[in-house]
């Protein structure tokens, strides 16, 4: 059912933790299965993400999505990183089941959230 990639990525996630003083938090929840998942990103001068962690209580596909995300999305600007559709994550892991593909909603919505989370501070 589900690709190499994906439960490589579920089996050994990548940047799992949590950035102390981050640039932008984003915490999102599927209504739907009740998981959830926390987005920390550390933002450059540049507006370059050097560093992105998570924390996912959710399913296999969910862990999968968030560890690859956190690999698409370091070292890109945070408009690059905000255009990351659910599409491409899918698409770097080979594939998700259709009955799956909402869990990687929650990557991109967290990730999307941590931004605009980055970009509200700084207009403070
Ligand atoms: Fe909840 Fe996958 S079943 S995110």
């Amino acid at each position: 059912m589900y690709t190499e990639k994906v439960m490589d990525h579920f089996q050994k996630p990548r940047n799992v933790g949590e950035i102390e003083n981050p640039s932008g938090v984003g915490e999102v929840g599927n209504p739907t299965c009740g998981d959830m998942m926390t987005i920390y990103i550390d933002v450059d001068e540049n507006e370059v993400i050097k560093d992105i962690k998570f924390k996912t209580f959710g399913c296999g596909a969910a862990i999968a999505t968030s560890s690859m995300i956190t690999e698409l999305a370091i070292g890109k600007t945070i408009d690059e990183a905000y255009n990351i559709s659910r599409n491409n994550v899918a698409d770097a892991l080979d594939g998700l089941p259709p009955v799956k593909m909402h869990c990687s909603n929650l990557a991109t919505d967290a990730l999307q959230v941590a931004i605009d989370d980055y970009r509200s501070k700084k207009k403070k």
